[in-house]
């Protein structure tokens, strides 16, 4: 018999969380106004709210916390930092950042102007922000067979060369300053792009003269999908898939929060002097100095350590086989979800589980409601509320999909939490008729309001 996968680590530390029962949980989510991101986390039992900065670090990161140098410049854990960046990434020069959306505003800040067009694979909230808030539009450039969940197609976070053709054609590449390839597509359910398709893409860009930018944030899950799903690179070494993968672009910006493997930071490199120039300035009035933008030099140590283990195999394959095992359980149970399953999360497809209710009632929302209330798990919506408004018209844009996405923290939960959050969806799909409303706005923010939205039962 085959040996199962396992983890390449055991437990050191250990965190408490509590049950609540149903009635506390009305009451709590009531007082947060039906919105998940007001809940505090005493109140929540498993947290599948987002897989970002909720990772657990290893003795070696924890090891690099105490050896940080804080030094305000040239400090020794940027270099350190840096050379780990370089030898990962091959790109020359890097930016510190607080976070991924830092790293966004600097490099945006320098490259995006008013009218501009920015094509991509269905960027990510923060992206298409900084983008729309610089009265630029983000353009959304992914295959169509991604927003069909039971459609096959392994990298359902491919670029469509022909979308990318007709921008050009539309806007002039003079409109274009870059395209940003999300590896791996948060939001179309973590879903990878392949190499050939990042070949295409580098080519497409070249010919026109449009830089290509990554938004790198799960880099490392999207070379183990390259290594498990793209025939000619089975026997490569990660690292390898990885080197390859970056040498094709101009540039990344990074949320560290997700393969980074730490709790907070981000970072922006590439390899032209001239760009990296007029980002420092950025760089330095939105985030600090060149040496250490928005991070402690702790946090860089811990962060130099954790991009080291975020390249191993023996890591990614228990990181995204436990995703898996979550996502297999579910389809045994029947319930939609987007396949094939992603790096970092489980997308459940809501209007076909509660197709009851009406798509102005925000079916995601309702249905993440449902699974708090059922069993204390957190997850988010990435449906009507996430997709906005129209900037201009401010209409509702009702997206292709409405999913539930169960975000794994990295290293955190244990396959028993899987079974838990597995029965509770079941729970909830077997019960799927007698829902049938869901929710109405109180109160919205004029941008990114999926954060901050005040709601009530329709
Ligand atoms: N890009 C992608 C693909 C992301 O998923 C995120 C964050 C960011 C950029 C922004 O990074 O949070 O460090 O500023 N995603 C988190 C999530 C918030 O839950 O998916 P950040």
């Amino acid at each position: 018999m085959d040996l199962p996968y396992t983890e390449p680590y055991k437990i050191k530390a250990v965190e408490p969380i509590h049950h609540s029962n149903r009635e506390q949980r009305e009451r709590w989510i009531r007082e947060a106004r039906y919105n998940l991101f007001n809940l505090p986390s005493d109140h929540v039992f498993i947290d599948l709210l987002t897989d970002s900065g909720t990772g657990a670090m290893s003795q070696d990161q924890w090891a690099a916390i105490m050896t940080g140098d804080e030094s305000y410049a040239g400090s020794r854990s940027f270099y350190e930092l840096k050379e780990t960046i370089t030898s990962i990434t091959g790109f020359e020069f890097v930016l510190p950042a607080h976070q991924g959306r830092a790293a966004e505003n600097v490099l945006f800040s320098t490259l995006i102007k008013e009218g501009d067009v920015v094509p991509g694979n269905a960027h990510f909230d923060t992206t298409k922000g900084h983008i729309e808030f610089r009265k630029a539009m983000a353009l959304d450039c992914t295959i169509d067979i991604a927003s069909d969940t039971v459609a096959y197609h392994p990298f359902k976070g491919n670029l469509d060369i022909d979308k990318l053709e007709k921008a050009v054609k539309k806007y002039g590449k003079q409109r274009i300053p870059m395209i940003i390839a999300t590896i791996t597509c948060n939001s179309t359910g973590g879903q990878p792009v392949s190499m050939e398709n990042l070949r295409q893409v580098k080519n497409f860009a070249d010919r026109h003269g449009i830089p290509l930018f990554y938004d790198a944030a799960r880099f490392a899950e999207n070379a183990y999908f390259i290594k498990t799903r793209e025939k000619e690179y089975a026997e490569l070494p990660v690292i390898e898939i990885i080197r390859e993968m970056f040498s094709l672009a101009d540039g990344m910006t990074m949320s560290s929060k997700k393969d980074g493997l730490v709790n907070i930071g981000g970072f922006l490199a590439m390899n032209d002097e001239k760009l990296y120039k007029e980002a420092s300035r950025f760089s330095i009035m939105f985030e600090g100095f060149l040496s250490y933008g928005g991070m402690a030099g702790r946090d860089m140590a811990a962060l130099a350590a954790g991009l080291k283990e975020a390249v191993t195999l023996d890591f990614l394959e228990s990181r995204v086989r436990q995703v898996h095992y979550l996502g297999n359980l579910l389809k045994k149970f029947n319930i939609p979800l987007q396949e094939p399953f992603g790096g970092h999360a489980i997308f459940v497809n809501a209007r076909k589980m509660l197709s009851g209710v009406p798509q102005e009632e925000y079916i995601a929302q309702t249905l993440a409601i449902e699974l708090y209330l059922e069993s204390g798990v957190r997850a988010v919506e990435i449906g009507t509320l996430l997709a906005d408004r129209h900037p201009q018209t401010r209409e509702e844009r009702y997206p292709a999909l409405e999913m539930v996405r169960l975000a794994i923290p990295r290293r955190v939960y244990t396959n028993n939490h899987m079974d838990y959050i597995a029965a509770a969806l079941q729970n909830i799909y077997q019960r799927r008729e007698t829902i049938r409303s869901g929710y109405r706005i109180v109160s919205e923010a004029p941008i990114m309001r999926h954060f901050t939205v005040e709601l009530e039962p329709a």
